[in-house]
């Protein structure tokens, strides 16, 4: 019998409520598989906690998280009550220190959802998007503040070695799919960073002559992503791109509700932490409506992680049989509650 640590970050607003039911469901099967234990802690971190203690995580957040196998995250922020970037910083600072470089957020269209494309295809692709630097590396500042003349720098930061592990993760996924891995670029006018990503990627592939690629420049990619959607098979982009690249993947596999995503250390040094793309969603928190679907295929991603690859896949498929029975809330047109969702799920695990 495997045992792995879990540690359970409900946060805030639906991320409680959504990965209470995901937590259900993967109980469930647990007991189905019956060959591996989840033991779980719970973290009460969020807004609520720092009413409470004056933060919003203890001290030493980052030393208690290493000790677990993975991280299963709801969604965190309390708009209302605290600013984002209070209640987001440990996240974004996990996401650093654990060097959870891939960003891998899957988009696939499930039998049952309804695209807001009128010709959808069959779509099913996985955007890596690099997580440790990139368009986001907070370097940078601002001059003459409130003047006519006020200027602000923010300088990305692309290194040979940032590029190169993520391009590598990206052709080894490929070659455990459908072999296809396209690169998102624009040399065209961001002429040395993104000029490094091709130099880089023209190395790199050369390791990888048996997977079938191409290159888009990141607009002409947003408009593949609605014109062929379905031509896809794993992107590599940049930590910006793929960031605005995700939410256009998401939305035409039918929205945020669906969308999972896991942050990776592919060396294994620490922990990677599993979460919904989605946020705490405080227009429907407390209601009970919830989808909590990409909770709980975030769940599956990180059952695959593990090593517990025939958990994931049965994980997928009673969520897969859910869906195509239209056993949904009503982001998706349903009328089931978030729980609902969660016990359809349940009760189709079970009769596999
Ligand atoms: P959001 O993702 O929470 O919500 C956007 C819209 O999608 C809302 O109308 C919401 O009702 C809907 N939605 C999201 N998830 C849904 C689900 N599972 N089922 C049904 N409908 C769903 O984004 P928003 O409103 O911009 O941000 C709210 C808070 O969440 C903010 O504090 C933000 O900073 C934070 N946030 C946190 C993230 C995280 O924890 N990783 C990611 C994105 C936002
Ligand atoms: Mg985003």
């Amino acid at each position: 019998m495997k045992t792995f640590r879990i540690a359970l970050y409900p946060g805030d607003g639906i991320g409680k409520e959504v990965l209470a039911e995901s937590m259900r469901v993967l109980s469930a099967v647990q007991s189905r598989c019956g060959d591996f234990t989840l033991e779980t802690t719970d973290l009460d971190w969020g807004a609520d906690y720092y009413f409470e203690h004056g933060a919003v995580v203890p001290d030493d957040y980052l030393e208690q998280l290493r000790a677990f196998d993975a991280i299963f995250l709801g969604a965190i922020g309390d708009p209302q009550r605290l600013p984002d970037s209070t209640t987001l910083a440990p996240l974004v600072q996990i996401r650093q220190r654990f060097d959870q470089y891939v960003c891998m957020r899957p988009a696939r269209l499930f039998r049952g959802v309804k695209s807001p494309l009128a010709n959808p295809g069959e779509i099913d692709m996985v955007v890596l998007r690099e997580n440790s630097e990139g368009e986001y590396t907070p370097i940078g500042g601002r001059a003459r503040v409130g003047h006519p003349e006020e200027l602000a720098v923010q300088s990305a930061v692309h290194t040979r070695k940032g590029i190169e592990r993520i391009l590598r993760f990206g052709f080894d996924l490929a070659r455990t799919r459908r072999n296809r891995l396209t690169l998102i670029t624009k040399s065209n006018a961001l002429v040395h960073s993104m000029v490094l990503w091709d130099d880089v990627w023209d190395q790199v592939q050369s390791d990888y002559t048996d997977v079938e690629t191409n290159k888009l420049h990141a607009d002409a990619a947003a408009m593949d992503f609605v014109r062929r959607p379905d031509t896809f098979d794993v992107v590599v982009a940049s930590n910006l791109f793929g960031d605005l690249l995700t939410d256009l993947g998401a939305v035409v596999v039918g929205g945020l509700g669906l969308a999972p995503s896991a942050n990776i250390d592919p060396e294994r040094k620490s922990p990677s932490l599993f979460e919904p793309v989605h946020g705490s969603a405080p227009d429907i928190a407390g209601q009970g409506i919830a989808n909590p679907v990409a909770c709980v295929l975030s769940g599956a991603m990180m059952l695959d992680w593990l090593g517990l690859g025939d958990a994931a896949s049965r994980t997928r498929l009673a969520v897969e049989q859910s869906l195509e029975a239209g056993e949904t809330t009503p982001d998706l047109g349903g009328t089931l509650s978030t729980t609902e969702v969660a016990s359809a799920i349940i009760q189709r695990v079970g009769s596999h």
